[in-house]
């Protein structure tokens, strides 16, 4: 790639394309149970055979709208965590800004991989599960970055992940929530099954305060994408 985004790379987006079609074939690709879920998520990874390419969500860039807010909210030595951080992109930006930073995925694999692509990191990357978190994590974090997460999710699994994520903000601390977004009412083909504003309001149930929330689009060929980020604060 030279240059530009990956989505601007044309032999690039053309193996992703080719990745995808066999990805969606196997069990869990399009939902399914907890286990079908994190096999699918798990199988990504190893199939991919190191090739970015075929990890249907790497960037290979931290998300421009996480950049932006760090720009004006740098971690001096706060602590923050990355939740299903992939192949680190954003981890890394959050460790740059000047957060002591965590990040941890389902997959082993995606953490290792991270690891690699960022030999001198200064990220603790961890391989763990959402739905089953180390108890030292509970309420442990000044900020909490989520993006894509929620939208990969459905069913049950959806809607524990509101409690799970609210779980790691420390008192005062604070939740950025970056997501596709729809229209409350509406239905969506997914994966990715973009998150609707009566769904993050579950976040205010579970005590946090909605400090600001910005709607964008993201561009790409033929398509806007549009999207949400919220930032919530729980109370010192
Ligand atoms: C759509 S990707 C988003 C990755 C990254 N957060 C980003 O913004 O690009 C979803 C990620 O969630 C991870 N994941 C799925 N279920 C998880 C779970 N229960 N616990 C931790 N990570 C999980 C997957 O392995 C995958 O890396």
């Amino acid at each position: 790639m030279s240059g530009g985004t990956v989505h601007e790379d044309v032999d690039f987006m053309e193996r992703r394309n080719q990745a995808r079609q066999k990805l969606d074939d196997l069990t869990g690709a399009k939902g399914g149970d907890a286990e079908d879920r994190q096999t699918w998520f798990n199988e990504v990874y190893v199939r991919a055979g190191g090739d970015p390419a075929a990890i249907p969500w790497a960037d290979l860039a931290p998300k421009a709208a996480l950049v932006g807010w760090l720009k004006k909210h740098p971690g001096t030595g706060k602590k923050a965590i990355d939740i299903a951080c992939g192949l680190g992109d954003n981890a890394e930006a959050l460790a740059e800004a000047g957060y002591s930073t965590t990040a941890f995925d389902l997959s082993a694999e995606a953490v290792e991989w991270a690891r690699r692509r960022f030999p001198k990191t200064l990220v603790s990357y961890k391989a763990a599960d959402l739905f089953d978190l180390p108890q030292e994590w509970t309420g442990a974090f000044d900020l909490v970055h989520e993006s894509y997460t929620v939208q990969a999710l459905d069913g049950e699994l959806r809607d524990a992940a509101f409690g799970a994520i609210a779980s790691l903000i420390a008192p005062g601390g604070r939740l950025l929530f970056l997501n596709r977004v729809r229209e409350d009412g509406t239905s969506a083909n997914g994966p990715p099954w973009p998150v609707m504003p009566s769904e993050w309001a579950a976040f205010e149930e579970l005590g946090l305060t909605l400090e600001t929330e910005s709607y964008f689009a993201i561009e790409r060929p033929g398509r806007r994408i549009p999207h949400v980020l919220a930032v919530f604060r729980r109370g010192a």
